[in-house]
């Protein structure tokens, strides 16, 4: 199938999406929204998370897509349900496949959760991995500090090394073995949470794990995009496009991005 696949997140975080999305499946097209009007969605209500989400999607179904990715773990944790009923396309959102990428690594059933406020507080994670196995116990803690830190481009300094270590503090020797990054932001700052942990513990990447169920679930439908021509990147972002562009020409090494503004929903 011709059609793109559509992403969408709160801001610029779901690149990390997007980028392994592109190296799972170089050949699809792909329309991404940034609603970088109304980052961070991780502070608000799970009411108004949902709302955006639905006008995210709105916003991207009138792009004709064949496909949806929620690539914000946020708007995953607290509106994906909501959106899967109201939205008649296949979606996917990050919390699914991280989940389940932890619950089989971990050999100690013990499993860690990192996130937003509103992604810990929703406690989505904590449930999804308990119905893979309810045996598995989960110990989740919100890190806010790392997002503004991602955004920063300090996810290897002393800095970022200290906050990790101050958060992560709680969780070792918890007895977990696999620790989700839940959170677009959190794997640019994989060296710094390896550190803080210690040997032994298994970060799982959601941007990772959820590219590869959409190369799944594609390949299901059989909706792939056949090869030939050129392919679609489209940004759209609901602020100013210039911080959106540099960042995502040096994240996506693609010096030809650029992004236009749009209008979603009440922004
Ligand atoms: N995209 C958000 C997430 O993955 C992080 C940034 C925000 O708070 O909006 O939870």
């Amino acid at each position: 199938m011709q059609k793109a696949i559509g992403i969408f997140d709160s801001g610029i975080g779901g690149l990390t999406v997007l980028k392994e999305i592109i190296a799972k499946l170089p050949r699809e097209h792909t329309i991404y929204l940034g609603d970088t009007a109304r980052v961070p969605y991780g502070i608000r209500s799970p009411e108004t998370v949902t709302r955006y989400s639905f006008e995210n999607t709105r916003f991207l179904l009138r792009q004709e897509i064949k496909m949806l990715v929620v690539a914000c773990n946020t708007a995953s944790a607290v509106s994906l349900n909501a959106v899967k009923k109201e939205f008649p396309l296949p979606i996917i959102g990050v919390l699914g496949p991280g989940a389940r990428a932890a619950a089989s690594a971990t050999k100690t059933g013990t499993v860690g959760v990192i996130g937003t406020e509103a992604t810990i507080g929703s406690g989505a994670y904590e449930q999804a991995i308990k119905k893979i196995d309810p045996a598995i116990t989960v110990h989740s803690l919100p890190c806010p500090l790392f997002v503004p830190l991602a955004e920063e481009g300090w996810t290897d300094n002393d800095v970022a090394a200290l906050v990790a270590e101050k958060y992560l503090a709680r969780l070792r020797g918890s007895g977990i073995d696999t620790l989700v990054l839940g959170c677009t932001h959190y794997p640019l700052l994989k060296g710094v949470i390896n550190k803080a942990m210690g040997n032994g513990i298994t970060l799982i990447d959601s941007a990772f794990e959820t590219a590869k169920e959409v190369a799944e679930v594609l390949d299901k439908l059989r909706w792939n995009r056949p090869g030939g021509g050129a392919v679609m990147r489209k940004y759209f972002v609901t602020d100013s496009p210039s911080r959106f562009e540099k960042v995502g020409k040096l994240f996506l090494k693609d010096a030809n991005l650029t992004a236009e503004q749009v209008k979603v929903g009440g922004v």
